[in-house]
């Protein structure tokens, strides 16, 4: 979703800005633009449109160096992408260049009440706030008007500002969205996430929600809406630039697929001390005490929580419900006397689950965020935290970040289980399967070439088969645009088998011994009214005619399997569609506004 960056310093502010831009790409976002200042003759210049950080590459002006700048990649929410609507916005004489992430819930009530007669050009909340600062300039100090304006703003904001009447300054302030600054001392950078700093800063500030910062030249000031200092704390960057380059691959998602064999043994080697997990005391204790697990996500990671229920209720016998955030946010069901709330979240940013994160910290509940960013807002703001250590993800379609977030949860759900199985050898079986399964991805390229023929398809599946089928079908549909349901297979007769028709796809996963005859005859039903049918099944429990059979692993693990070959049918789908498959339409990988 939206990216942020903005420079001031000794080195070139574009070069930074765009290279920035294109880290924050993986976020996704349908425009960018940036405001540069052009030393020589004082003046700021504009430069954006709708379309890719190459577009705007085209049509900047690059034949001047520049000390400040701030730049955007937008993802829309209020007005279509356009041109006029794309960022930096101005205020209305054009002092104020701001670039924003998030969502001003009264905007509209802030234009008829604040800024009566005023002309606007786009049909963004941003340029709002940039009128306001506008306004309240004329009768304070900056750094006072923008405060002021922020306590008028209601809902999420991270923003960069230049007041074009100061050139040495760069301002920026924060609330709900993400914003950090990244140190160095050549300049200081303002962004979304660290990855725009890489390569730039070793060193970052995460900014707390309603901060005001002045940067001045390397030297900046933290403050309250009031104006009063508060604490920040400096942390190290530590993203490897290697980690987040496609090397040899052609996409992102080819490469995070194939990454997950590795992404299992990282895991085994930071959480296994020979055969023995180890985790955060503190951790396992807060799961023990509880008496009701909460989990807590949304996509690809909800999916995830899926699986996880099925452990936790399974190998550690805790009551457990999955909850969509978007839902509970705003419609808490009532809660057990000791509930732990478990945050799942590959980026760590989602404002759906932040939303509840908030609620459920006023309200004094334990919580837990499983992430991949450790240094995420999610990760910061809960009671606990474990690492899911997936790498840097890029494509916007999830992979390894859901294999290793169930095998995180596997492990938390097996520290307090009876331990009648050897987890650590279970996940080594599994990290070899699934070198097995991307040996053979072009033979699951030709089945998607013969099969997935149709604008819609089906996954259908039992028990854990049916999670699976949840994630496979979402993987389908949000990067080869085929309508596409993950159906519990015994549920299909109950209506929705009105849309089977002739060469209708439907893929059934089959990796559980006692309900292998059920999930089967399902597929007959849908064989007999035309279905073009494919099977994913485990060696133990595979027939005759199965296209993709997989080696036999801890049924209640099978998901980081059998997900393999439905994520390659995802790429492969959407490759011979010739889609944009790491910058899938319409999708962010960080959704910052609920
Ligand atoms: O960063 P998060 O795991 O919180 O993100 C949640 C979803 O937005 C994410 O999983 C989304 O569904 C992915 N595009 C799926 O591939």
């Amino acid at each position: 979703m939206c990216g942020i960056v903005g420079y001031i310093g000794n080195e070139d502010a574009r070069e930074i800005i765009i290279k920035g831009l294109k880290r924050l790409e993986y976020r996704g976002y349908d425009s960018a633009g940036i405001a540069l200042l052009k030393g020589e003759d004082s003046t700021f210049h504009i430069y954006k449109d709708k379309g890719r950080v190459s577009r705007l590459q085209e049509i900047t002006d690059f034949s001047y160096k520049s000390c400040l700048g701030i730049g955007h990649t937008r993802w829309a929410t209020h007005g279509v992408p356009n041109q006029v609507n794309s960022h930096p916005h101005q205020s209305e004489k054009s002092r104020f260049f701001i670039v924003h992430n998030g969502v001003i819930d009264n905007y509209k009530e802030l234009k008829s009440e604040e800024l009566n007669g005023n002309n606007f050009t786009s049909d963004t909340d941003t340029e709002v706030i940039a009128h306001i600062i506008e306004k309240y300039s004329n009768e304070m100090k900056v750094d006072e008007a923008i405060r002021k304006t922020m306590s008028l703003l209601e809902g999420s904001y991270a923003l960069a500002i230049i007041d074009t009447q100061n050139q040495n300054k760069l301002y920026a302030c924060k609330n709900k969205s993400p914003l950090l600054l990244g140190l160095s001392d050549k300049g200081i950078i303002i962004a979304s996430d660290v990855m725009a700093l890489v390569g730039y800063s070793t060193k970052y500030v995460p900014l707390k929600d309603k901060t005001f910062v002045e940067i001045t030249g390397i030297n900046y000031k933290t403050l309250d809406i009031i104006g009063k200092e508060v604490e920040h704390e400096v942390k190290v960057i530590d993203i490897d630039y290697f980690n987040v380059e496609k090397g040899e691959y052609s996409h992102f998602m080819l490469k995070e697929i194939s990454e997950q064999p590795s992404v299992i043994r990282t895991i085994i080697s930071k959480y296994f001390d020979g055969e023995e997990v180890i985790l955060n005391g503190d951790v396992s204790k807060a799961i023990k005490d509880s008496d009701r697990l909460y989990i807590i996500a949304a996509g690809t990671s909800m999916n995830a929580g899926y699986i996880g229920k099925e452990l936790f209720e399974k190998m550690a016998l805790i009551p457990t419900e999955v909850h969509i955030a978007s839902e509970i946010a705003y419609n808490m069901p009532i809660l057990s006397k000791k509930p732990l709330f478990i945050f799942i979240s590959q980026s760590g940013e989602t404002a759906d689950l932040r939303a509840v994160l908030v609620n459920v910290r006023a309200n004094g509940y334990r919580s837990l965020t499983i992430t991949n960013v450790k240094t995420s807002t999610l990760a910061r703001e809960a009671d606990l935290f474990v690492e899911i250590h997936a790498g840097p993800e890029i494509a916007v379609a999830s992979t390894k970040a859901y294999t290793a977030q169930i095998c995180i949860l596997a492990i938390l759900a097996y520290g307090l289980s009876d331990k009648h199985i050897n987890l650590r050898k279970e996940f080594s079986k599994l990290a070899i399967s699934i070198e097995n399964i991307i040996d053979k991805r072009e033979y699951i390229e030709t089945l998607v070439k013969d099969n997935l023929t149709k604008r819609n398809c089906f996954y259908i599946g039992r028990g854990i088969d049916y999670y699976a089928c949840l994630e496979s079908s979402l993987k389908l549909k949000e990067i080869s645009y085929i309508q596409t349901e993950g159906f519990a297979a015994g549920e299909l007769k109950h209506g929705t088998i009105a849309l089977i028709e002739k060469d209708t796809p439907v893929i059934a996963i089959i990796s559980q011994r006692k309900i292998n005859k059920n999930t089967r005859s399902n597929l007959n039903e849908v064989k007999s009214r035309g279905a073009r049918t494919l099977v994913i099944s485990t060696w133990g429990v595979h027939e005759h005619g199965d296209q993709i059979v997989l080696d036999d692993v801890y049924e209640l693990l099978s998901p980081i399997l059998t997900i393999i070959p439905t994520q390659f049918i995802a790429y492969y789908a959407a490759l011979q569609r010739n889609y944009d498959i790491d910058k899938p339409r319409n999708l962010a990988k960080s959704v910052t506004v609920e």
